[in-house]
């Protein structure tokens, strides 16, 4: 302590993990191939939107614990640790996911590694990955014997990926030598002095451990939408429900939030590659209940959709459709899979006049979806619309008053896809509220 390290790629969890490590007391140097970031990142700039992470890079960037750089040659002299946190996106033609850039990790890394250092795997991969990387690393590394890997994965949440980096759950080192794991615990030994608890293990439990995480809770959120539909169908509250199962302590109310599903750049193609990569070990039945879990959460968008649809007496066509939210959760500008702008997408398709508003996800949304409206301010999306559809819970949202609202609009009508209003005080102020798996 302290160590040398470096992360190699600089997104959501590179810039994060680069950023608390140097905050954590190491030396750090960021990686990344595409020299814009780079150029941003080394002036202290955070290339999306993350609470706290910009504060906490200029922080680092300024006292000169961390810099940046394109150049794999010099990551390898100076790392002692280089973190590998590079994306596994969904590949285009299938459920798997596409290994290409963690392969090139390694490809570019090993060949310039001629001094002693651990190279650790954060990102989410199909288990199997570590070994055949660790094979790759052996065969490449001019001095293999001083060259070891080790997996380490990562659970931060975006919104709050810097508290979940310096606070984890839990630690999780899947290693093959005790100097591997003694290495891990120094470099971490901050975050496990706070008694965050440490899990040792073998490579593929480690890999594992992250796809099972997110497979679970991918299913629990399918799990109360499952019970949206059947209270629409019996006239139940799907919010009560939730409530009163979140008191069982052995269900607990976290992740239960009913509404128009899960998205963004993590659970959707986790479990996508996770069923992918159980057909290739033969395991496929032991996962086909993600696929009803993908089912039930890509029905929540169809879903929405027709409750808009309703509110609008049947027809898009001339309607002004005011849509609350880009972004596939608050406090995020991240618009991967956001079930917010596939439900837009599908109300123009069918001839809506669709206006998106969310406070950050604007530039992103307007690159996925050029075609959609965009408003410059709440005031100007809901201004003369004929239904209001919240699908991304923003404060600025939830905390909406129902009477200056009323004012805006042609029509009272909204669709609440997050759960995120009361029923009761919109109906008092005189509109229709629908909501999913609400009466
Ligand atoms: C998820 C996991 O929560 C992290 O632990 C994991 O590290 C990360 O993926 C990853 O693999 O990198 P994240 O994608 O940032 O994190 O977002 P979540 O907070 O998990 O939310 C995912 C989606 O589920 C959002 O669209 C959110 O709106 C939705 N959601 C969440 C619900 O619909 N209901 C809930 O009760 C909770």
């Amino acid at each position: 302590m302290p160590f040398r390290v470096t992360v190699i790629g600089t997104g959501y969890l590179g810039a994060t993990h680069a950023a608390c490590m140097a905050e954590i007391g190491h030396e750090v140097l960021g990686v990344d191939v595409d020299p814009d970031k780079i150029a941003a990142l080394q002036a202290g700039r955070v290339p999306f939107y993350e609470p706290g992470l910009e504060d906490l890079l200029a922080k680092h960037v300024a006292s000169g614990r961390l810099r940046f750089t394109t150049s794999y040659e010099e990551a390898a002299d100076f790392g002692d640790v280089h973190f590998s946190c590079v994306g596994t996106p969904q590949v285009r033609d299938g459920y798997a996911a596409d290994l290409r850039y963690v392969d090139a990790v390694i490809e570019q890394l090993a060949p310039h590694l001629t001094r002693p250092c651990l190279v650790v795997g954060k990102s989410t991969v199909p288990v199997g990955t570590a070994e055949r990387l660790a094979d790759r690393l052996a065969e490449l590394a001019p001095a293999a014997e001083l060259a070891e890997l080790a997996w380490n994965p990562e659970f931060l949440r975006e919104g709050f990926a810097v508290e979940d980096t310096l606070r984890p759950d839990r630690l999780v080192f899947g290693t093959r030598s005790d100097q591997a794991r003694k290495t891990l615990e120094e470099v971490y030994e901050p975050v496990i002095g706070q008694g965050t608890p440490v899990v040792v293990t073998d490579f593929p439990t480690a890999e594992l451990v992250k796809t099972s995480a997110n497979a679970f809770l991918a299913t629990k959120i399918s799990f109360i939408n499952a019970m949206a539909e059947v209270c629409e169908a019996s006239g139940a509250d799907v919010g009560r429900l939730a409530e009163a199962l979140s008191h069982d302590d052995r269900i607990g109310g976290r992740f239960l939030r009913p509404g128009v599903g899960f998205g963004g750049g993590c659970l959707p193609k986790d479990i996508r590659a996770f069923m992918a990569r159980a057909g290739e070990l033969g395991v496929d039945q032991a996962l086909t209940f993600l696929r009803e879990v993908d089912a039930i959460n890509m029905r929540r968008r169809s879903r929405t959709v027709d409750l808009a649809r309703e509110l609008c007496e049947g027809r898009f066509l001339g309607r002004k459709i005011a849509v609350l939210g880009a972004a596939f959760k608050p406090d995020s500008d991240d618009v991967r899979d956001s079930p917010a702008l596939n439900v837009a997408g599908q109300i123009q398709l069918m001839g809506g006049d669709v206006t998106v508003y969310d406070p950050k996800a604007m530039d992103n949304a307007r690159k996925v979806f050029p075609s959609l409206g965009y408003a410059q301010s709440l005031d100007d999306a809901v201004r003369g619309a004929h239904a209001i559809l919240l699908l991304t819970e923003w404060e600025q949202f939830r905390t909406l008053d129902p009477e200056w609202l009323r004012g805006q609009v042609a029509e009272p009508r909204i669709v609440d896809g997050r759960g995120a209003l009361d029923p009761s005080r919109w109906r008092q102020a005189g509109w229709t509220y629908r909501a999913l798996g609400r009466p």
